[in-house]
C-alpha cells in the first residue's frame, strides 16, 4: 500500500502488507534512518480529550525528524467553545498544516475529519472505537520478540468493552489468525460484532470471565484499564472496578516467558512491582511510539516510501 496523502482512521482498511510496511520502517528508524526528513513539514495535533502518550509521542516524532508543530491539548481555548463545528475546525486547521492528528471522545468523529479534511488525518482515538496507531507500536513490540505474529497466543484482560486499543489490535491480529483469549467480566466483554469479524478473519477465540487455568497457555497477557471516562451509569463501573489486578504472583502464575503488555495509562490493574520484572514491557511499547509514529508520519507526508 502507498500511504501517500492517506488518512489512516480504521485499522478495517489496512492490511499485513500496510502493516510490514509500517513495522519495517519503524524498525530502520529505530536503528537511525531518516533524521530530519520531515523538515518543512507542519503537524498539527487536535486532542479533544485528554492524552498524554500519542499527542506527545507524536509531538516528539515530528520534531526528532526536523517539522515542526501547533495544536491544541482540550478545547477550552479554542473556537470550539464559541460553538464551532468539527467540520468547520478540521477545514480551517487543514489550511495551517500538512497532517492532522485527531483525538475525539465520539466515534466516528476521525472519518467525518478525513472527509472534511483537504490534509491526511491520522485517527489517534475516537471513542471506544479505533486507535490505529496504537496497534501499529503493539505490533512493533511484538515482533520485536516474537519473530511470528501468527504462532504467538496473546490473551486481552480488562475493559475489552470500551477498550479501543484493544478493539484495533485484536482486529489485526485476527489478519494473522493469532490464536486470541478475550478475558473479562461479563459487563466488560468484546462487543459481538467484533468477535463475529475476528473469527471471521481466522483467529481462533477463547472468551473466558479470569485468569483461571491460562498457565503457560499465553505468550502476551494485553491488560487495559476499566475506563471508567465511556460508562453512562456509575453504577454500573461501581460493579467491576477493581475486579482484576496483576501483581507479581499473577505474572509468576502465567509462566516465566509471558510478556505483560498495556497500552497505557495504568490505573490499578498493574501492580507497580510488576514493573521491575523482565515480563513488563509495557514502557518499552510506550517508547516504541516514537520510530513508529516517524514512520507514520513520514509515510504519509510520502516522505518516506
Ligand atoms: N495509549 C494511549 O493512547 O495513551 P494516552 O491516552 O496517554 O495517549
Amino acid at each position: 500500500m502507498d500511504f501517500t496523502g492517506k488518512s489512516i482512521v480504521s485499522i478495517r482498511e489496512l492490511d499485513k502488507d500496510s502493516f510490514l510496511k509500517i513495522l519495517v520502517t519503524s524498525k530502520e528508524i529505530k536503528d537511525g534512518k531518516y533524521a530530519d526528513c520531515l523538515r518543512g513539514k507542519l503537524l498539527a495535533t487536535l486532542f479533544f480529550e485528554p492524552s498524554t502518550r500519542t499527542r506527545l509521542s507524536f509531538e516528539s516524532a515530528m520534531r526528532y525528524m526536523g517539522g515542526g508543530v501547533i495544536g491544541f491539548a482540550g478545547t477550552e481555548y479554542t473556537s470550539v467553545k464559541k460553538g464551532e463545528t468539527l467540520v468547520d475546525t478540521i477545514k480551517t486547521v487543514s489550511g495551517y498544516c500538512d497532517v492532522i492528528v485527531i483525538r475525539h471522545p465520539v466515534e466516528g468523529a476521525a472519518r467525518l475529519a478525513s472527509e472534511n479534511a483537504g490534509v491526511p488525518v491520522i485517527n489517534a482515538g475516537d471513542g471506544a472505537n479505533q486507535h490505529p496507531t496504537q496497534t501499529f507500536l503493539d505490533l512493533f513490540t511484538m515482533n520485536e520478540i516474537f519473530s511470528d505474529l501468527s504462532t504467538i497466543r496473546v490473551g486481552f484482560l480488562g475493559d475489552l468493552k470500551y477498550g479501543r486499543a484493544v478493539h484495533s489490535l485484536a482486529y489485526a491480529l485476527s489478519l494473522y489468525n493469532t490464536p486470541l483469549w478475550f478475558i473479562s467480566p461479563e459487563l466488560l466483554k468484546m462487543p459481538e460484532y467484533l468477535v463475529e469479524e475476528i473469527r471471521e478473519n481466522g483467529s481462533r477465540i477463547h472468551e473466558v470471565e479470569n485468569l483461571e487455568g491460562l498457565d503457560e497457555q499465553l505468550d502476551i497477557l494485553y491488560v487495559t484499564r476499566i475506563q471508567k471516562e465511556r460508562f453512562g451509569d456509575m453504577q454500573e463501573y461501581e460493579k467491576v472496578a477493581g475486579c482484576f489486578r496483576i501483581t507479581k504472583s499473577v505474572v509468576e502464575s502465567l509462566g516465566e516467558n509471558i510478556k505483560i503488555m498495556h497500552p497505557l495509562p495504568r490505573v490499578d490493574e498493574i501492580d507497580q512491582e510488576v514493573d521491575t520484572l523482565e515480563n513488563a514491557i509495557y514502557f518499552k511499547q510506550a517508547h516504541n511510539g516514537i520510530p513508529v509514529r516517524q514512520a507514520v508520519l513520514g509515510l504519509v507526508l510520502g516522505v518516506l516510501q
